[in-house]
Protein backbone atom coordinates (compact mmCIF):
# COMPACT_ATOMS: atom_id res chain seq x y z
CA UNK A 1 0.00 0.00 0.00
CA UNK A 2 2.78 2.35 1.14
CA UNK A 3 4.29 1.43 -2.31
CA UNK A 4 1.84 1.89 -4.55
CA UNK A 5 1.16 5.71 -2.69
CA UNK A 6 4.97 6.67 -3.54
CA UNK A 7 4.57 4.70 -7.06
CA UNK A 8 1.66 6.96 -7.94
CA UNK A 9 3.25 10.42 -6.24
CA UNK A 10 5.75 9.53 -8.73
CA UNK A 11 3.56 8.69 -11.43
CA UNK A 12 1.89 12.21 -10.52
CA UNK A 13 5.01 13.89 -10.17
CA UNK A 14 6.23 12.68 -13.49
CA UNK A 15 3.24 13.50 -15.54
CA UNK A 16 2.97 16.92 -14.09
CA UNK A 17 6.64 17.66 -14.84
CA UNK A 18 5.32 16.73 -18.96
CA UNK A 19 2.55 18.48 -18.39
CA UNK A 20 4.76 21.66 -17.66
CA UNK A 21 6.35 21.79 -20.65
CA UNK A 22 4.16 23.99 -22.24
CA UNK A 23 5.52 27.73 -23.13
CA UNK A 24 6.55 27.06 -27.22
CA UNK A 25 8.83 28.93 -28.85
CA UNK A 26 8.06 30.65 -32.33
CA UNK A 27 9.11 27.39 -35.33
CA UNK A 28 12.45 27.72 -36.45
CA UNK A 29 14.66 25.59 -38.74
CA UNK A 30 17.48 23.61 -37.80
CA UNK A 31 20.45 24.03 -40.20
CA UNK A 32 23.68 21.79 -40.31
CA UNK A 33 27.10 23.51 -40.09
CA UNK A 34 29.58 20.28 -41.16
CA UNK A 35 33.51 20.95 -42.41
CA UNK A 36 31.52 18.50 -45.37
CA UNK A 37 30.36 20.88 -48.27
CA UNK A 38 27.67 18.34 -49.16
CA UNK A 39 26.60 18.00 -45.35
CA UNK A 40 27.15 22.12 -44.54
CA UNK A 41 23.82 24.00 -44.84
CA UNK A 42 21.05 21.54 -44.87
CA UNK A 43 18.30 21.54 -42.84
CA UNK A 44 16.69 18.90 -40.81
CA UNK A 45 13.57 17.33 -42.16
CA UNK A 46 11.83 14.85 -40.29
CA UNK A 47 11.42 11.29 -41.83
CA UNK A 48 8.84 8.56 -41.11
CA UNK A 49 10.27 6.06 -38.72
CA UNK A 50 7.03 4.47 -37.84
CA UNK A 51 3.75 5.50 -37.28
CA UNK A 52 3.78 8.50 -35.44
CA UNK A 53 7.75 7.96 -35.10
CA UNK A 54 10.05 10.14 -36.61
CA UNK A 55 13.71 10.88 -37.16
CA UNK A 56 15.30 14.36 -38.36
CA UNK A 57 16.74 13.68 -41.85
CA UNK A 58 19.45 15.18 -43.93
CA UNK A 59 17.11 17.60 -46.19
CA UNK A 60 18.54 16.54 -49.87
CA UNK A 61 19.15 12.95 -48.61
CA UNK A 62 16.02 11.93 -49.04
CA UNK A 63 12.97 12.50 -51.81
CA UNK A 64 9.86 15.19 -50.98
CA UNK A 65 6.81 16.71 -52.59
CA UNK A 66 7.36 19.38 -49.86
CA UNK A 67 9.84 22.04 -49.27
CA UNK A 68 12.48 19.69 -48.31
CA UNK A 69 13.12 20.68 -44.34
CA UNK A 70 10.97 20.69 -41.54
CA UNK A 71 10.02 23.02 -38.71
CA UNK A 72 10.50 22.18 -34.88
CA UNK A 73 9.98 24.21 -31.61
CA UNK A 74 11.49 24.39 -28.27
CA UNK A 75 9.34 23.92 -25.45
CA UNK A 76 10.09 24.99 -21.40
CA UNK A 77 8.53 24.88 -18.14
CA UNK A 78 8.59 27.66 -16.21
CA UNK A 79 10.83 25.85 -13.73
CA UNK A 80 13.11 26.30 -16.66
CA UNK A 81 16.06 28.26 -15.32
CA UNK A 82 19.49 28.18 -17.37
CA UNK A 83 22.05 27.63 -15.05
CA UNK A 84 24.90 28.80 -17.50
CA UNK A 85 23.32 31.67 -19.49
CA UNK A 86 25.79 30.99 -22.60
CA UNK A 87 24.79 27.83 -22.81
CA UNK A 88 21.21 28.12 -22.36
CA UNK A 89 17.83 26.83 -20.68
CA UNK A 90 16.78 23.38 -21.14
CA UNK A 91 13.68 22.03 -22.58
CA UNK A 92 12.17 19.88 -25.09
CA UNK A 93 12.69 19.89 -28.99
CA UNK A 94 9.34 19.30 -30.33
CA UNK A 95 8.08 18.61 -33.76
CA UNK A 96 4.52 18.53 -34.55
CA UNK A 97 3.02 15.55 -36.29
CA UNK A 98 0.06 16.41 -38.56
CA UNK A 99 -2.26 13.70 -38.78
CA UNK A 100 -5.28 13.53 -41.44
CA UNK A 101 -7.45 14.51 -38.23
CA UNK A 102 -5.09 15.38 -35.55
CA UNK A 103 -1.91 17.56 -34.82
CA UNK A 104 0.57 15.72 -32.58
CA UNK A 105 3.29 18.10 -30.71
CA UNK A 106 6.03 15.13 -30.20
CA UNK A 107 9.22 15.79 -27.79
CA UNK A 108 12.33 14.73 -29.12
CA UNK A 109 13.89 11.30 -27.81
CA UNK A 110 17.45 9.81 -27.94
CA UNK A 111 16.94 6.18 -28.98
CA UNK A 112 19.97 4.20 -27.50
CA UNK A 113 20.73 1.13 -28.77
CA UNK A 114 23.08 -0.41 -25.91
CA UNK A 115 25.32 -1.90 -28.52
CA UNK A 116 26.41 1.05 -30.17
CA UNK A 117 27.65 4.28 -29.13
CA UNK A 118 25.59 6.46 -31.50
CA UNK A 119 22.08 6.84 -30.51
CA UNK A 120 19.52 8.19 -32.56
CA UNK A 121 17.20 11.18 -31.85
CA UNK A 122 13.35 10.58 -32.52
CA UNK A 123 10.56 12.43 -32.01
CA UNK A 124 7.26 9.98 -31.11
CA UNK A 125 3.92 10.70 -28.72
CA UNK A 126 6.26 10.01 -25.60
CA UNK A 127 6.31 10.88 -21.77
CA UNK A 128 9.92 10.62 -22.62
CA UNK A 129 11.95 13.79 -23.71
CA UNK A 130 16.16 14.26 -23.75
CA UNK A 131 16.78 18.08 -23.09
CA UNK A 132 18.44 19.93 -25.21
CA UNK A 133 19.23 23.76 -24.80
CA UNK A 134 20.36 26.00 -27.47
CA UNK A 135 23.03 28.62 -27.01
CA UNK A 136 23.70 32.06 -27.09
CA UNK A 137 25.12 31.36 -30.87
CA UNK A 138 22.21 29.34 -31.21
CA UNK A 139 23.76 25.84 -31.48
CA UNK A 140 21.60 22.99 -29.82
CA UNK A 141 23.27 21.31 -27.24
CA UNK A 142 22.65 18.66 -24.27
CA UNK A 143 23.92 19.53 -20.51
CA UNK A 144 25.48 17.62 -17.92
CA UNK A 145 26.76 18.28 -14.25
CA UNK A 146 28.41 14.77 -13.99
CA UNK A 147 32.05 13.66 -15.43
CA UNK A 148 32.72 9.81 -14.59
CA UNK A 149 35.90 10.12 -16.91
CA UNK A 150 37.73 11.49 -13.12
CA UNK A 151 38.29 9.16 -10.19
CA UNK A 152 36.19 10.04 -7.71
CA UNK A 153 33.79 11.10 -10.60
CA UNK A 154 33.52 15.21 -10.80
CA UNK A 155 30.61 17.02 -10.58
CA UNK A 156 29.89 20.69 -11.73
CA UNK A 157 27.51 23.59 -10.04
CA UNK A 158 27.16 25.15 -13.50
CA UNK A 159 25.45 22.76 -16.10
CA UNK A 160 27.99 21.99 -19.43
CA UNK A 161 27.18 22.24 -22.82
CA UNK A 162 28.17 18.96 -25.09
CA UNK A 163 28.08 19.32 -28.75
CA UNK A 164 28.19 15.34 -30.01
CA UNK A 165 26.30 15.75 -32.59
CA UNK A 166 26.70 13.82 -35.89
CA UNK A 167 25.09 12.89 -39.27
CA UNK A 168 25.56 9.33 -40.09
CA UNK A 169 23.81 6.31 -42.05
CA UNK A 170 20.81 5.39 -39.81
CA UNK A 171 19.45 1.71 -39.19
CA UNK A 172 15.74 2.10 -37.32
CA UNK A 173 12.88 -0.45 -37.31
CA UNK A 174 13.69 -1.28 -40.94
CA UNK A 175 14.45 2.11 -42.03
CA UNK A 176 17.46 3.41 -43.26
CA UNK A 177 18.29 7.08 -44.05
CA UNK A 178 21.19 9.87 -43.23
CA UNK A 179 20.02 11.21 -39.91
CA UNK A 180 20.96 13.57 -37.14
CA UNK A 181 22.41 11.24 -34.38
CA UNK A 182 23.88 11.71 -30.96
CA UNK A 183 27.29 10.12 -29.57
CA UNK A 184 27.43 9.14 -26.20
CA UNK A 185 30.46 9.43 -24.43
CA UNK A 186 34.00 10.83 -25.23
CA UNK A 187 34.70 7.96 -27.96
CA UNK A 188 34.22 8.82 -31.53
CA UNK A 189 31.38 7.49 -33.28
CA UNK A 190 31.69 3.81 -34.40
CA UNK A 191 29.44 4.22 -37.04
CA UNK A 192 32.31 4.73 -40.16
CA UNK A 193 29.47 6.78 -42.05
CA UNK A 194 29.40 9.63 -39.31
CA UNK A 195 30.35 13.55 -39.93
CA UNK A 196 30.67 15.76 -37.18
CA UNK A 197 28.27 18.54 -37.48
CA UNK A 198 26.41 21.57 -35.31
CA UNK A 199 22.77 21.66 -35.27
CA UNK A 200 21.92 25.69 -35.58
CA UNK A 201 18.46 27.54 -34.47
CA UNK A 202 17.39 29.50 -37.23
CA UNK A 203 13.71 30.89 -36.54
CA UNK A 204 11.66 31.30 -39.78
C1 LIG B 1 4.51 22.27 -26.31
O1 LIG B 1 3.75 23.41 -25.97
C2 LIG B 1 2.51 23.49 -26.65
C3 LIG B 1 1.87 24.83 -26.27
O2 LIG B 1 1.66 24.90 -24.91
C4 LIG B 1 1.66 22.30 -26.25
O3 LIG B 1 0.42 22.34 -26.95
C5 LIG B 1 2.38 21.00 -26.60
O4 LIG B 1 1.65 19.89 -26.16
C6 LIG B 1 3.76 21.00 -25.96
N1 LIG B 1 4.49 19.82 -26.46
C7 LIG B 1 5.03 18.91 -25.63
C8 LIG B 1 5.72 17.75 -26.29
O5 LIG B 1 5.01 19.00 -24.42
C1 LIG C 1 29.32 26.38 -44.18
O1 LIG C 1 28.30 27.26 -44.60
C2 LIG C 1 28.37 28.53 -43.99
C3 LIG C 1 27.19 29.36 -44.48
O2 LIG C 1 26.05 28.60 -44.56
C4 LIG C 1 29.69 29.20 -44.35
O3 LIG C 1 29.78 30.43 -43.66
C5 LIG C 1 30.84 28.30 -43.94
O4 LIG C 1 32.04 28.86 -44.39
C6 LIG C 1 30.67 26.92 -44.54
N1 LIG C 1 31.73 26.06 -44.01
C7 LIG C 1 32.41 25.25 -44.79
C8 LIG C 1 33.46 24.45 -44.10
O5 LIG C 1 32.22 25.12 -45.98
C1 LIG D 1 8.46 31.57 -22.28
O1 LIG D 1 9.60 31.54 -23.13
C2 LIG D 1 9.99 32.81 -23.61
C3 LIG D 1 11.15 32.62 -24.53
O2 LIG D 1 10.87 31.62 -25.47
C4 LIG D 1 10.34 33.72 -22.44
O3 LIG D 1 10.63 35.01 -22.92
C5 LIG D 1 9.17 33.79 -21.47
O4 LIG D 1 9.55 34.51 -20.32
C6 LIG D 1 8.76 32.40 -21.05
N1 LIG D 1 7.57 32.48 -20.20
C7 LIG D 1 7.47 31.79 -19.07
C8 LIG D 1 6.18 31.94 -18.34
O5 LIG D 1 8.36 31.06 -18.66
C1 LIG E 1 -3.26 21.21 -37.41
O1 LIG E 1 -2.50 22.42 -37.51
C2 LIG E 1 -2.69 23.11 -38.73
C3 LIG E 1 -1.75 24.30 -38.75
O2 LIG E 1 -1.83 25.02 -37.56
C4 LIG E 1 -4.14 23.53 -38.86
O3 LIG E 1 -4.35 24.18 -40.12
C5 LIG E 1 -5.04 22.30 -38.78
O4 LIG E 1 -6.40 22.69 -38.77
C6 LIG E 1 -4.73 21.51 -37.51
N1 LIG E 1 -5.51 20.27 -37.52
C7 LIG E 1 -6.25 19.88 -36.50
C8 LIG E 1 -6.97 18.58 -36.68
O5 LIG E 1 -6.34 20.53 -35.47
C1 LIG F 1 28.95 27.28 -19.57
O1 LIG F 1 28.84 26.52 -20.76
C2 LIG F 1 29.92 26.73 -21.65
C3 LIG F 1 29.59 25.95 -22.87
O2 LIG F 1 29.47 24.60 -22.52
C4 LIG F 1 31.22 26.28 -21.00
O3 LIG F 1 32.28 26.54 -21.88
C5 LIG F 1 31.43 27.03 -19.71
O4 LIG F 1 32.55 26.49 -19.06
C6 LIG F 1 30.21 26.88 -18.84
N1 LIG F 1 30.37 27.75 -17.68
C7 LIG F 1 30.66 27.27 -16.49
C8 LIG F 1 30.85 28.30 -15.43
O5 LIG F 1 30.72 26.06 -16.26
Amino acid sequence: MRFSIIASLFALAASTAVAQYTNQSAPFELVLLSQNPTINGSKLIACHEGAGIEAACRGGSIATSGPGFSTFQFNTSIYSVPTNESAGVTGYLTYELRGFNFNESEPMVLSVDPVSNVALPIFSPSYFATEVAFDREGLMNIQGYVDDRTIPISTTMIYVAYYRWFVCSTYYSGYRYQALTWVLGEFPPENPSCVKVQVKRVFV
